[in-house]
């Protein structure tokens, strides 16, 4: 057991790829705060799931982009029990092209995730600092930190930002055996993009051929990077990014003539 006796929060843990990382990290012992914004039936499943792995498990309500509710739930969960990881994983996405980006859906995914990764990211090396505990940090981002996804520019750009948000908590917070790291997901179904891959059927089978290991990404891959990264395998890596997306970066465009023949 990797985690006994410590205690993780989980943003966005009530559902996809934060739900598969609490499950990660309880299977090694790990104890759990499920923070999500709106879902509460969502949560409190994840929370009796949990539970029935053996470990403790409490559900957290605030969004991340609001400051006075992220200290609020900090406030809340600190007055009961320590915290000992950070998975900043709450994020959102709007479909767009360039050219019709509004200031509304720029605001909204900037907020979410850039904002709120700051947000929770600040107030827990804040709490780790104050509590001389050497935490664990890390971020849920995507490889579209490193390149552009069409009409996603805007969600691209946040998580380009909390790639460098990263490294400077990482730079900063090394001196307080603090470890901050990224986690660059590739493409996981999961309710962030049902409505994408119902719009287009054939995006499955076409990631499906560009991506070189021939299959999308699940939650049980994003948490066996969280897992690494919050455990103390992973004490030597700091301001550093586990890109966990099937080599879809490597493609240059040339796997799909490979399998196409
Ligand atoms: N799925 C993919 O292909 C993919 C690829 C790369 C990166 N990612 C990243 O992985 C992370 C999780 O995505 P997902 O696919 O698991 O999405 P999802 O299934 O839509 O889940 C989103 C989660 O974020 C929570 N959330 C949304 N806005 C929030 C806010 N303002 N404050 C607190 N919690 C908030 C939701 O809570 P409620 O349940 O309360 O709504 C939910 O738990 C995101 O950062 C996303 O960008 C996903």
């Amino acid at each position: 057991m990797k985690f006994k006796d410590k205690w993780a929060l989980v943003t966005g843990g009530s559902r996809g790829i934060g739900k598969g990382i609490c499950i990660g990290l309880a299977k090694e012992g790990c104890n759990i705060v499920v923070n999500y914004v709106g879902n509460k039936k969502a949560a409190d499943e994840t929370v009796a799931e949990l539970k029935a792995l053996g470990v403790n498990a409490e559900a957290a309500q605030a969004n991340v982009g609001k400051r006075d509710e992220v200290d609020r739930m900090m406030d809340s969960i600190t007055s009961e029990h320590s915290l000992d990881i950070l998975i900043s994983n709450a994020g959102v996405v709007d479909m767009e092209s360039f050219l019709e980006i509004t200031p509304k859906a720029w605001d909204y995914q900037l907020e979410t995730n850039l904002l709120g990764a700051f947000n929770i990211g600040q107030a827990m090396a804040r709490y780790f600092v104050k509590s001389k505990i050497s935490g664990k940090v890390a971020f849920v981002t995507s490889f579209n930190q490193e390149v552009p996804n069409g009409s996603q520019g805007v969600y691209s750009i946040t998580k380009s930002g909390v790639k460098m948000l990263a490294k400077v908590m990482a730079l900063e917070l090394a001196e307080h055996g603090i470890n901050v790291n990224t986690i660059a997901a590739g493409a996981v179904i999961t309710d962030i993009n049902r409505k994408q891959v119902e719009m287009f059927p054939g995006l499955i089978d076409r990631l499906n051929k560009i991506i070189p290991l021939h299959r999308w990404g699940t939650v049980e891959d994003m948490a066996n990077a969280a897992v690494y990264l919050c455990s103390s395998d992973s004490d030597y890596v700091t301001g550093s990014t586990i890109f966990v997306e099937g080599g879809i970066m490597i493609n240059n465009g040339m796997m799909i003539n490979v399998v196409d023949e």
